[in-house]
């Protein structure tokens, strides 16, 4: 929690970022506003001010989606996390509601109340997350140089069906780690169901062992009983201060079932990792067959919920990748991914496209062919979608935006060594067996979703991109071939807020 790890918020620019606890200045006066800031994206979920980070609870109920979040109520960097909440029929406008879950003084998450996730228990939605308080050396589950704090798993029940108002029980209902263990975090517990009751996993992970989900049972959501590791990681060989760093610490584990196979994500090192495989219900263990990455740019600490209609949908948390000040002084941090939809394929990929819903924003179309070479395209618009079919014989395709005709960022994509790279950043490409490619790319002012099929993603910020002097720039081998769409794509909000 302390400098290090929301500097990965610098993970592709030097943010000297540093977060603690202690609440952070105000904005100065004379910052941009929210409203009026170009870099501010228009249709990703965000605060109206201040920080976010992870997904919180994703749940729908009633007829609308509850989407909760990280948020720091008083400045835009990290710290004194309370939930935020935002309500939506179709998962993509918004309305800010008020602040679902604060710290209460004295109690369990009188520091905090940190990340978890919603379930209905007996016909109420209910709430299991993280508090964290100041405790005697002993208590301690989260050290680091700037945070001494004990952290157990809390539940708070609706009290209304609008999910406005919530109450805690005031004891934690897991309120240590397995004895023996000498955890290096123990924190945003998720639920699930099963036949024969309820079943929860924490992140944990112990010093030069690697992370682990640590996996609970309870017929009540209230009295737990510890099992064993639902998944154990390897010692990661790196000696980084903090545990998530290293890999020893596995932040917001999500368990769950789609198509038929069983997949577990976890945040650690910087990155998201998914893993499918085998859950045997009969023993609770979970065997992994297949690895990988789930974005390699800027995205974090996903969470995904069952829609009623049965598909998986993620949410992730976009951060910041500029330096600490700017973002502190912009008043605003961090946003919120599209919703993603889940799946697993016949070769045990974690699949995702963006959820159809995002077609809504959709204005009008404009198409064009592709041919090898380079070719700009007629796109200056600083909100839209932009879909490259490439015809099975592409070779490589280059994505550049241009700021005034100097490249402002860069998605290099070749088939024939296997590799991607985008923002200094690179990644295996998977072989393509003749099949055409699909390349989509949703820009919103500095946020850059991009997915390459539909295995592979990387998001990532630009904070050089100005309204009317952007053009894309598209380049294939000499062989290359394919057709481009582009869509503008609407602002959720009228007033830029984003709700
Ligand atoms: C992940 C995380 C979680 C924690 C929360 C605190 O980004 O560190 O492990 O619950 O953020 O804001």
């Amino acid at each position: 929690m302390r400098i290090p790890r929301r500097s990965f918020l610098g993970l592709l620019a030097s943010a000297a970022a540093s977060t603690s606890l202690r609440r952070a200045q105000a904005t100065p006066p004379d910052s941009p506003t929210p409203a009026n800031d170009p870099l501010r994206p228009e249709f990703h979920l965000m605060p109206q001010h201040n920080w976010m980070n992870d997904p919180n609870g994703p749940i729908f109920w009633k007829g609308n989606y509850h989407l909760f979040y990280q948020l720091n109520p008083h400045a835009a960097v990290w710290g004194d996390m309370h939930w935020g909440h935002a309500i939506s029929t179709d998962m993509i406008h918004w309305r800010h509601e008020p602040i679902a879950l604060a710290p209460t003084p004295g109690g369990p998450d009188s520091e905090g109340c940190f990340s978890g996730s919603a379930v209905v228990d007996q016909g109420s939605p209910t709430f299991i997350y993280t508090g964290v308080q100041n405790a005697a050396p002993q208590d301690v589950t989260l050290h680091d140089a700037a945070n001494k704090l004990r952290e157990t798993q809390l539940l708070a029940i609706a009290e209304d069906d609008n999910l406005l108002r919530w109450k805690k029980l005031p004891q934690p209902v897991i309120a240590a780690p397995p004895a023996g263990m000498n955890v290096t975090g123990f924190r945003d517990p998720c639920p699930w169901r099963e036949a024969d009751g309820w079943y929860l996993a924490v992140g944990s992970g112990e010093r030069g062992k690697g992370g682990c989900a640590l996996l609970y049972r309870s017929q009540d959501l209230r009295h737990w009983e510890y099992l064993h590791p639902l998944a154990q990681g390897q010692p990661t060989g790196s000696t980084a201060a903090d545990p998530v760093d290293s890999g020893d610490m596995w932040e917001c584990p999500d368990f769950f079932e789609v198509d038929g196979r069983h997949c577990l994500l976890y945040s650690t090192e910087r990155k998201v990792y998914w893993t499918t495989g085998d859950y045997d219900r009969r023993t609770h263990r979970f065997t992994p067959t297949r690895q990988g990455i789930l974005d390699y740019g800027a995205y974090y600490a996903p969470k995904s919920f069952l829609a009623p209609d049965g598909r998986r949908i993620l949410w992730g948390w976009i951060p910041e990748t500029r330096p600490q000040a700017e973002y502190a002084a912009a008043g605003w941090a961090g946003c919120m991914s599209l919703p993603r939809v889940l799946g697993v394929n016949a070769e045990d990929q974690l699949t995702m496209r963006v959820a159809a819903e995002a077609e809504k924003l959709r204005g009008t179309p404009m198409r064009g062919t592709l041919k090898g070479g380079a070719q700009n395209l007629p796109l200056d618009l600083l909100h839209q979608e932009v879909a490259l079919n490439l015809a099975p014989h592409t070779q490589s395709a280059t994505l550049r935006l241009l700021v005034d005709k100097k490249p402002a960022w860069e998605l290099l994509l070749d088939w024939r060594s296997g590799t991607g790279r985008c923002a200094d950043r690179s990644f295996p490409l998977p072989a393509r067996a003749a099949a055409p490619a699909q390349v989509r790319l949703y820009l919103d002012a500095s946020v850059l979703e991009a997915f390459i099929g539909d295995t592979d993603a990387i998001t990532t910020r630009c904070y050089t991109l100005r309204p009317s002097h952007i053009a894309l720039e598209v380049t294939l081998d000499a062989a290359g071939s394919g057709a481009w769409t582009q869509c503008p794509l609407a602002a959720i909000s009228p007033d830029r807020l984003t709700a």
